[in-house]
């Protein structure tokens, strides 16, 4: 089995309670917001969309995407993180279907070519071995794969080594050698995020949208973007 950096660490209930209140309150509503947005753009349109999110946790994506009529399937190792994703679509009306299962992102319980959609959102960071996993993202999507990943250049690589756990670094050129092994092609890839996430989080929201005006005007030229925190992939099948 492919291993995942912090896999036992996302077991914990307490963990799963205050994953979405640490990373996307005060500032950090924002980074959710335009995580949510990425992922939006890349399936548009999303309505009747058989979808597949891989390390759900608790539901972000799965919960937005059914909730704009999308049938989806949330899957996740951890119980704990799916219990939060289930009491958030419980709190919300769906316009599509929604299931949350427990399972291995490495071997997952679906048959070939199963959905139209695969996506995997701050994962890939985890992943020792990306390739074995979006290998098997591939075998059960029929057209398309979205995924993010953390950057080599940016800030993040600065302060990587203090993070709990660390996070697995992706080069533009790392993951455009792992999208020709596993026979995707590239549609789109979007740069975000000079300033660190960190510093999102940690201000209140008010002061969160300044400093993003600041980041936005700076970053989106080629050199900027070669420092940018976090890369949005959008990719077909061949
Ligand atoms: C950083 S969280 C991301 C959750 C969600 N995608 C989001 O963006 O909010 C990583 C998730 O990966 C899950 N995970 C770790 N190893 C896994 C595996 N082998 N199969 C499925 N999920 C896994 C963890 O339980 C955790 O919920």
């Amino acid at each position: 089995m492919a291993s995942v950096k912090g896999q036992e660490w996302y077991q914990a209930d307490d963990v799963a309670e205050e994953y979405d209140d640490k990373r996307f309150s005060r500032g950090g509503q924002l980074i959710d917001r335009r995580e949510k947005r990425a992922v939006l753009d890349a399936i548009m349109p999303v309505e009747n969309r058989n979808v597949l999110e891989i390390a759900c946790g608790t539901g972000r994506f799965t919960v937005l995407l059914a909730d704009q009529g999308a049938d989806v399937v949330g899957l996740d190792i951890s119980t704990a993180m799916l219990q939060q994703g289930r009491a958030k679509a419980g709190r919300i009306e769906q316009e599509g279907t929604l299931e949350f299962l427990r399972g291995d992102a490495g071997r997952l319980p679906f048959p070939d070519d199963h959905f139209d959609t695969v996506i995997a959102m701050r994962f890939f960071h985890l992943a020792d071995d990306p390739e074995a996993f979006l290998r098997e993202m591939r075998r059960v999507s029929r057209e398309q794969i979205v995924f993010d990943t953390f950057n080599r250049f940016s800030a993040r690589s600065v302060y990587n080594w203090a993070l709990p756990m660390g996070s697995r670094l992706y080069s533009k050129s790392e993951v455009s050698a792992l999208l020709a092994k596993t026979d995707l092609t590239l549609v789109d890839v979007e740069d975000d995020f000079l300033v660190p996430y960190g510093l999102y989080r940690s201000i209140p929201n008010a002061l969160a949208s300044p400093i993003r005006a600041l980041d936005t005007a700076v970053g989106g030229r080629p050199i900027t973007d070669h420092f940018a925190s976090v890369s949005y992939w959008n990719t077909r099948l061949r």
